[in-house]
């Protein structure tokens, strides 16, 4: 097994390792650890299945059930389906309901932050890919808390760790998509409370967990808040802290949702984008 850093301690391209094989549990433990210490890890020329993939992804604990909405075309039910078709295959308009839906990934964000057990890793298969753009980037959230030394306004940087914040899908796909929830739906996400300040459990580094379900600061003024989740969002954001991941058909791409922020890139509608994800269910709630 090789790794190869793309950007000191964060990201890393894997090889030398089948993941559909049976992988000995020594191995296994050592990429675990090159997972955490990188946060973002890719592996070219996999070509999993959907059973191969939630296979290998369960080594690292249950999966996390996937919404509704993710679940067409016949994936497996315990994967999410990312991909800009409907459950014939037909390409998907970009007006289309649930390509409205999907726009949502293009915001800076950490999966399932709006479930009360947010997710610890995710797994995202690429099946087909456009030629150009679609991209998935990675933000570090670690330098982010590292390097972020406030105040904000009259809060000092260890005050900011008491700090509770609301998170909801519901506000995150508002600023992108609109008002597209159904009142069951409404009612299913009632949103959780997160600390701003997450320790990883692994590695023992911090971050802020922010992005783009990340809605406000509970006692804060609301837009008080809201400008507050801005800042340390925005300030992941540095150039420097920043790698696009550009796909290739088979790689898989396993990134520590406890860890980074990511976001997809827009690409031509008129080319297929089908990805399958496997998301490794957190250890329970953080508040
Ligand atoms: C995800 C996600 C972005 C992309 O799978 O959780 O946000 O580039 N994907 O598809
Ligand atoms: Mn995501």
């Amino acid at each position: 097994m090789k790794v190869q850093a793309i950007i000191d301690d964060f990201g890393a391209e894997i090889s030398g390792i089948d993941l559909k094989s049976a992988i000995p549990d020594d191995t296994f433990a050592a990429l675990h650890e090159a997972i955490d210490r990188h946060a973002v890890a890719i592996f070219r020329e996999q070509f999993l299945s959907s059973e191969e993939l939630a296979t290998f992804a369960q080594r690292f604990g249950p999966l996390e059930i996937p919404l509704k909405r993710d679940q067409y075309g016949g994936v497996d039910p315990r994967l999410t389906m990312l991909a800009n078709i409907d459950d014939d295959g037909n390409l998907l308009r970009p007006d289309d309901k649930h390509a409205v839906y999907m726009k949502g990934n293009l915001l800076w964000h950490t999966d399932s932050s709006y479930k009360p057990v947010p997710s610890k890793y995710s797994l995202l298969s690429a099946r087909e890919v456009p030629v150009q753009g679609g991209e998935t980037e990675f933000a570090d959230a670690r330098a982010c808390y590292d390097d972020w030394s406030g105040p904000y306004g009259e809060t000092t940087k260890e005050e900011l760790e008491k700090l509770i914040c609301e998170h909801s899908i519901i506000y995150s796909r508002t600023l992108i998509s609109g008002d597209i929830f159904s009142d069951k739906e409404k009612a299913q996400f009632a949103p959780p409370r997160q600390p701003l300040v997450r320790t990883h459990p692994r590695t023992g580094r911090k971050i802020y967990y922010v992005g783009s379900h990340c809605s406000h600061v509970v006692g804060w003024p609301l837009e008080k808040g809201r400008a507050l989740v801005r800042e340390l969002t925005g300030f992941c954001q540095r150039p420097e802290h920043i790698f696009a991941h550009r796909w290739r058909a088979g790689d898989l791409v396993i990134w520590d949702n406890r860890s980074v922020l990511h976001r997809g890139r827009t690409y031509d509608p008129a080319e297929r984008r089908i990805m399958h994800r496997a998301t490794v269910a957190g250890d329970g709630p953080l508040t």
